[in-house]
């Protein structure tokens, strides 16, 4: 059977590793829609991501963030990034794997992830270096499951679509 049946595209990463950046690019490239998980979150919930955290709580943006994953991977064919977080999740990594589509790991290391969140203020999870530090070590064991690694560090984000499309035989 091809894995690859499905025309489903997941981005996975860390924060700041360019999910978000890359995502609209590949997708332009491909000619397929670009969704990203977070802001169809914050649609839904009519509340940024911070202020749901805020509000509500980890656990609670975590069911919603599941729902709401089963919702985009409804279309196809779509490039969907991910949160930070949602890789890490055992139910979504099984979720993911069933449909059937592609799993694409931006893996950036952490200096240049913490450079880059350090610039913008609407990360509930990094508070620290410290605590960054420490959800990165824990969160890399899950982002290795991924089918395809891209090194996301230094290239230009139209380097790292034309890597995609090459790993993928597009
Ligand atoms: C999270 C990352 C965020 C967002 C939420 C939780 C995480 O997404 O989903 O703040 O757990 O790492 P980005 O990776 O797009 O910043």
């Amino acid at each position: 059977m091809n894995r690859h049946r499905r025309k489903l595209i997941f981005l996975l990463g860390f924060m700041g590793a360019g999910k978000s950046t890359v995502g609209p690019l590949l997708a332009k490239e491909l000619g397929w829609p670009f969704v990203d998980l977070d802001t169809v979150i914050e649609a839904g919930q009519g509340m940024t991501v911070r202020e749901i955290f805020e509000n509500s709580g980890e656990p609670f943006f975590r069911g919603i963030e599941r729902a709401a994953l089963a919702e985009v991977a409804k279309t196809e064919p779509a490039v969907i990034a991910l949160g930070g977080g949602t890789f890490a999740q055992e139910s979504n990594r099984d979720f993911i794997r069933s449909t059937g589509g592609t799993t694409i790991w931006l893996d950036c290391p952490l200096e240049e992830l913490r450079r880059r969140c350090e610039a913008v203020e609407n990360r509930p999870l990094f508070r620290d270096a410290e605590s960054f530090a420490r959800l990165f070590a824990e969160r890399l064991p899950y982002y290795r499951l991924a089918e395809h690694h891209v090194p996301a560090g230094s290239l230009a984000p139209e380097e790292i679509v034309r890597q995609i499309i090459r790993l993928m035989n597009f």
